[in-house]
């Protein structure tokens, strides 16, 4: 079965048509990042308006790309939460316009969810059940998933998201948005012992994050206790506090994990969202499941970011499991629950 799948939750437009739940045909996201750089992180409105400039020209190439007419799609599966709710418009309503004017069935589709599906595509290997992390820009949160459609909630973030903390830091640090792939790069060339940024210290039960600490240590190495009284900093020392910073993350990130590994007994770990394109987080995950003797599911970079193919993926699982959707979905800024 053909399935396109619609994402604009946040600053990417993104199309993909995947067969069968697995095997992408295409896959076209257009980035935002030269809209918001002036602005260090994304704005709503900007975002909104640019997602209905190119929502058209990248669903024509989707197809094209696919070598496919708009005709022979089967069914249409967009993310319709959480996310920007302004953006979120966008892809809703042009997947319902799609699916209206050519009868097909409409799959809502929740977007953390597909993150973690995005280690299931083009390969045939079991990615579930697992114990699954998505760490992004505006969510880190950890579950067990049962199967692609079932996640129970193991834990998330007390305060700021993973990529945000990460966007915050490369922005005191003066580094380009989007942060996460600048700590990375400066990051490399840094000693992450150089500085011991605190590490929070939550509830030993709880699987939960908390970022706004390690943020704010940032803050007060680069600015001073004020926060107002600009360090200035050599390049080595940049890059060995985007280290030390990114260290800090990375294990909390990575303890959590394991921890919920323990706890649930699951045998594989499966990880999404933009940090997971993260090379020292890849390279640590790597490290501790091998420890552990338990499987680690990373998607290729280009499935870590939001894209439409993670979406159509598990849409087509969705529709077996008869979880369609009619024409009055919403889109809907937070998910039911806690994610
Ligand atoms: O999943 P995503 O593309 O969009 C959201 O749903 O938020 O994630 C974007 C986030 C940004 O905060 C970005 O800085 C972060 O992922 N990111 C990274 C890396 N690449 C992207 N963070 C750390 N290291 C990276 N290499
Ligand atoms: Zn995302």
């Amino acid at each position: 079965m053909l399935i396109l799948g619609i994402e604009t939750s946040c600053d990417e437009t993104a199309a993909a048509v995947v067969r069968d739940g697995v095997e992408t045909l295409s896959s076209v996201v257009a980035t935002q990042d030269k809209l918001h750089i002036p602005y260090g992180g994304v704005v709503p409105e900007i975002a909104c308006r640019a997602h209905l400039l190119t929502m058209l020209p990248v669903l024509h190439r989707a197809v094209e790309e696919a070598k496919l007419r708009p005709e022979d799609l089967e069914a249409v599966a967009v993310v319709n939460a959480p996310g920007l709710v302004g953006s979120l418009l966008i892809g809703v309503t042009a997947a319902k316009t799609f699916a209206w004017l050519r009868g097909l069935p409409l799959v809502g589709v929740n977007h953390l969810h597909a993150h973690i599906y995005a280690a299931a595509l083009d390969r045939r290997a079991t990615v579930f059940p697992c114990v699954s992390l998505v760490a992004s820009g505006g969510h880190t949160s950890l579950f067990h998933s049962r199967s692609p459609i079932e996640h129970e909630l193991l834990g998330a973030t007390r305060d700021d998201a993973a990529g945000e903390a990460f966007d915050k830091a490369a922005s005191l640090l003066g580094l380009s948005y989007p942060g996460g792939p600048a700590i990375d790069r400066a990051a490399r060339a840094g000693n992450r012992k150089a500085v011991r940024f605190p590490r929070a210290r939550l509830d030993p039960d709880a699987l939960d994050f908390s970022f706004s600490g390690v943020k704010t240590a940032v803050l007060y190495h680069c600015r001073g206790q004020d926060g107002r009284t600009p360090r200035p900093m050599t390049e080595r020392e940049t890059s060995d506090v985007a280290a030390a910073f990114q260290e800090a993350v990375v294990e909390a990130l990575t303890d959590r994990v394991m921890a919920a590994v323990e706890r649930t007994g699951a045998e594989r770990v499966a990880v999404g969202g933009g940090v997971a394109a993260n090379s020292r987080l890849r390279e640590e995950l790597q490290n501790v499941t091998r420890r552990r003797g338990v499987e680690l599911l990373l998607p290729p970079m280009k499935f870590c970011i939001d894209n439409g193919a993670m979406v159509a993926g598990l849409g087509w699982h969705l529709l077996k499991a008869g979880r369609t959707s009619d024409l009055w979905l919403d889109a809907c800024p937070t998910a039911k629950g806690r994610a």
